[in-house]
């Protein structure tokens, strides 16, 4: 997507030297557009837990990219033990996104299979590349398939479609298009009006600042609303249909996302508004059935809840919100019961939020 009139993707090899990896920084959207290089798993790692690169997907292919940056400065004596080391040092930077785990253990086992092939950095990086263009098309089919319902809603109501989505499931939590978004878009670009509710998503502000930010840089008209705004708005008939991204899905259908997620699900059922979630098959966890006993939920630094951030106008500032003795719990993401989901949209189609139904959209899965 865009970002002033210029086409990027979140994440890309460095021009004429395949030594760096080069991701947008989303700690400065959208007061600054910097690049932030990786060159070392160190790089990789920090750029994970301190969310320089964040969304599920994202961090997925980031974490690809370490592996081959870890390949490339390993002696073939100690490559099997080192690169274990760096897939479990990987993983240990945010738990909650499957994504990232399942992209790092695709990486270590394709590595070590071909670990004898004299072409093996090479394919290695053409295999982390197979696997971004792979995020962007489940992304555009994502959106294809959303488009539908979208186009159901607007069929039947022949106004605006009002669209309610949390946290940052667009584009920059992914390489291109984005899962939650992915289906605006698309719709915005057949001329089907669209308005989308943006839960500005404390404690990070990632809808305010990112889903704001890129819905804009694309035209799609929408408004920033403070987090507990949505079921308000549900109440007076103002959100035809509530979209958001996951971090991890059980193949029973349990929708772990964003902090707050859940409180909008619980919302929407109560005023009969579809609540989806859309989602890649990498973030299906295909081996988990209980989400609330088994997702596990990240707890991250307490200043992102003591403190907020903002533009002064020349600078990014930092300032405390609460008092200086207050203790402070900062829960990153929660899960919705499969119960509270409509559906699922995901790059093969859509489909209800239960393993039969799932399944049957990815049969090659069963045996998991
Ligand atoms: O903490 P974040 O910003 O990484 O959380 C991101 C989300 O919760 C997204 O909704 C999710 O990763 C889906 S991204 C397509």
């Amino acid at each position: 997507m865009k970002i002033k009139g210029k086409h990027y993707h979140t994440i890309w090899l460095k021009k004429d030297d395949p030594q760096t990896v080069q991701v947008i920084d989303q700690r400065k959207i959208p007061f600054q557009f910097e690049v932030f290089n990786l060159r070392t798993v160190d790089d990789t790692y920090f750029a994970i837990k301190e969310m320089v690169v964040r969304g599920a997907p994202l961090i997925g292919i980031t974490a690809a990219f370490g592996m081959y940056l870890a390949l490339l400065n390993t002696k073939q004596k100690n490559l099997e033990e080192h690169l274990q080391k760096t897939a479990d040092y990987l993983k240990s930077s945010r738990p909650t996104a499957v994504n990232l785990a399942f992209a790092i253990d695709e990486m270590l086992e394709f590595i070590l299979k071909e670990k004898e092939n004299p072409q093996l950095i090479q394919e290695t990086l053409e295999k982390v590349h197979s696997f971004k263009e792979k995020e962007i098309h489940y992304s555009e089919k994502i959106g294809e398939y959303g488009l539908q319902i979208i186009e159901e809603i607007y069929a039947k109501k022949q106004d605006t479609v009002n669209i309610l989505t949390h946290c940052n499931a667009g584009w920059l939590a992914c390489i291109d298009w984005g899962t939650a978004t992915a289906p605006i878009y698309k719709a915005h670009r057949k001329g089907i009006p669209v308005h989308v509710w943006v839960d500005e998503t404390r404690p990070r502000n990632q809808g305010a600042r990112l889903t704001a930010y890129e819905l804009g840089e694309e035209g799609v008209q929408h408004t920033v609303i403070a987090d507990n705004t949505g079921g308000h708005l549900m109440q007076h008939g103002k959100v035809d249909l509530v979209l958001v991204g996951s971090d991890r899905t059980t193949v029973t259908g349990d929708v772990a996302n964003k902090i707050g997620t859940y409180l909008k699900a619980l919302a929407a059922r109560d005023n009969g508004i579809p609540f989806y979630a859309a989602l890649p098959s990498s973030t299906f966890d295909w081996k988990m059935e209980n989400g609330l006993a088994e997702i596990p939920v990240e707890e991250r630094g307490t200043e992102e809840v003591a403190e907020i951030e903002g533009w002064t106008g020349t600078k990014i500032r930092r300032v405390r919100l609460i008092p200086e003795n207050s203790p402070v719990a900062n829960y990153g993401f929660d899960v919705t019961p499969a119960r509270l989901v409509t559906g699922l949209i995901t790059e093969r189609g859509v489909c209800k939020a239960n393993k039969k139904s799932i399944l049957k959209l990815f049969p090659e899965k069963i045996q998991l």
